[in-house]
């Protein structure tokens, strides 16, 4: 094939291949290159509508440009000498179909509209495979939720007992984080779904383009309105990996949790073999491998926010190539989540919870203490800082029955819970961590209804979202099918 055409006028020289491969973008650019096919139908549609070009060579074009989509783009097109796909595909359409026809294409186009362009496409569909994924992920944490809403099991604040609560309202809370996730996602899908194409090098073309045309052919919902931003922004990169940083972060929260629970020490889960590794000394071990990699695969996504953010600072407008350094970022970072959260959703589907050793640990370390404090307030009248020292002398005495109690109340606050009608039997009562749970039933709480009403509310939302991402999914699938039957009818 021929050598790169775009330096043959201004410049000479042969490049070393240090060069070559130091400029290229050739490895991310398999990321965009189907993408990019479908750049080049409908650019090479809009040319021939607005009669841009002719019949012949835009037909001649076609044809091959379809050939390309039919049997895959030859590996000649990602050679590092011509930088990237863009013009590596350029090199074999002229090489194919003449340069009298082939050298037609790039009319009143830039590669910085194209690249643009085609980064938005893929990123539009892995923002949609993400976005599934996470509603699977949801899905089960809700199901889980379901089977454990009596499960009472210890909550922590700085990883000490702190109340009882449910295992349902634990995964209820990760759920929320996840469905907040999901909706970070779609404004980000709904923003950045619009359409470079026609913003050619950074002040669009004299040529007589039809944005909008070749947007709506390409299933944007229309054209970026400037055509200097729409070459040099990549806040919409920078916005989805800080998404996927967010949701990974939370995973890693997750993943840290069940690494800590399935430890022998804590027992509170037990997770399927598939998702562990064993040791190559110790015959006996099970060690919770892809939670460990997930915490870590946060750090990842993190760092490469961090690299887009830092590559993208003090560039001036419009477009520089710097801007192609900070692609791979974004699809490191997005392979990470899309990894991720399917293989969470299958530890969490299929890990085993142990619901007694979380009753056992639910009452540990004095969790309903605050219950206590609170009979003091609600039936006896204490103030609630006077009933707070009282029953957190009693722990430092280090047992909460009738004698203890009265002891601490006498010394912290110069008065006896024995005179004020306090008796064995209601201490036992609040102190008992389901009774705890049971009293928490304002909005939000763990007690059985008011987790019932999370359930609920979170299955509708679940519900809209699962059904935004099959809309969002057929009608991208549908334009670009619709274009490829177009470009055939063209062809034809
Ligand atoms: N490979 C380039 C990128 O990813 C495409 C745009 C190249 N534009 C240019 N003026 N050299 O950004």
């Amino acid at each position: 094939m021929r050598s790169d055409q775009i330096r043959q006028g201004r410049l000479s020289g042969e490049r070393s291949g240090d060069i070559e491969h130091f400029l290229a973008s050739m490895e991310a650019d398999r990321w965009i290159a189907e993408a990019d096919l479908l750049v080049d139908m409908a650019h090479l549609l809009g040319l021939r509508r607005q009669g841009i070009i002719d019949e012949a060579p835009a037909r001649a074009l076609m044809a091959a440009l379809l050939d390309l989509h039919d049997h895959g783009i030859p590996k000649e097109a990602f050679d590092e000498k011509f930088e990237d796909v863009h013009a590596g595909k350029e090199a074999y359409l002229i090489d194919r179909v003449g340069e009298d026809y082939g050298g037609r294409l790039h009319m009143g186009r830039s590669r910085n509209d194209e690249v643009a362009t085609c980064i938005r496409i893929r990123l539009k569909q892995e923002i949609i495979a993400l976005v599934r994924s996470l509603t699977e992920l949801r899905r089960t944490l809700l199901d889980v939720a379901a089977a454990h809403i009596e499960t009472v099991m210890p909550g922590f604040t700085h990883l000490q007992h702190a109340q009882p609560t449910t295992l349902a309202h634990y995964l209820l809370a990760y759920e929320q984080a996840f469905s907040r996730d999901t909706a970070r996602l779609r404004e980000a899908y709904a923003r950045l779904d619009v359409s470079p194409l026609g913003s050619a090098a950074f002040a669009s073309t004299g040529f007589p383009l039809d944005r909008a045309y070749t947007a709506r052919l390409l299933g944007f919902s229309r054209p970026a309105p400037n055509s200097m931003d729409a070459v040099a922004t990549r806040d919409f990169a920078i916005e989805v990996l800080s998404d996927a940083a967010i949701c990974m972060t939370t995973a890693s929260r997750l993943c840290e949790e069940l690494v800590l629970w399935s430890t022998a020490f804590v027992g509170f889960v037990q997770l399927d073999d598939v998702y562990c590794s064993s040791s190559s000394i110790m015959p006996q071990k099970k060690n919770p491998d892809v939670a460990e990699i997930m915490r870590a695969k946060a750090g990842t996504v993190a760092g490469e926010l961090a690299a887009a953010i830092t590559i993208t600072k003090g560039l001036p407008m419009s477009y520089n190539r710097d801007l192609q350094e900070l692609t791979p970022h974004l699809w490191r970072g997005v392979e990470a989540a899309r990894q991720s959260i399917p293989l969470l959703s299958g530890m969490i589907g299929s890990a085993t919870f142990n619901a007694e050793r979380m009753a056992a640990e639910a009452g540990r370390g004095f969790s309903t203490a605050t219950d206590l404090a609170d009979l003091l307030v609600r039936e006896y009248g204490l103030p609630f800082r006077t009933a707070h020292r009282i029953v957190g002398r009693a722990v430092r005495y280090g047992s909460l029955d009738l004698a203890t109690l009265d002891a601490a109340a006498r010394e912290a606050a110069g008065i006896s819970v024995v005179e004020l009608g306090v008796t064995e039997e209601k201490i036992t009562t609040v102190l008992d961590p389901r009774h705890a749970v049971a009293l928490r039933s304002i909005t939000g709480g763990p007690a059985p209804a008011a987790v019932a009403v999370q359930l609920s509310e979170q299955k509708d939302l679940l519900a809209r979202d699962a059904a935004w991402v099959e809309e969002t999914d057929a009608a991208l699938s549908n334009a670009f099918r619709d274009l490829i039957l177009e470009s055939r009818r063209f062809a034809a």
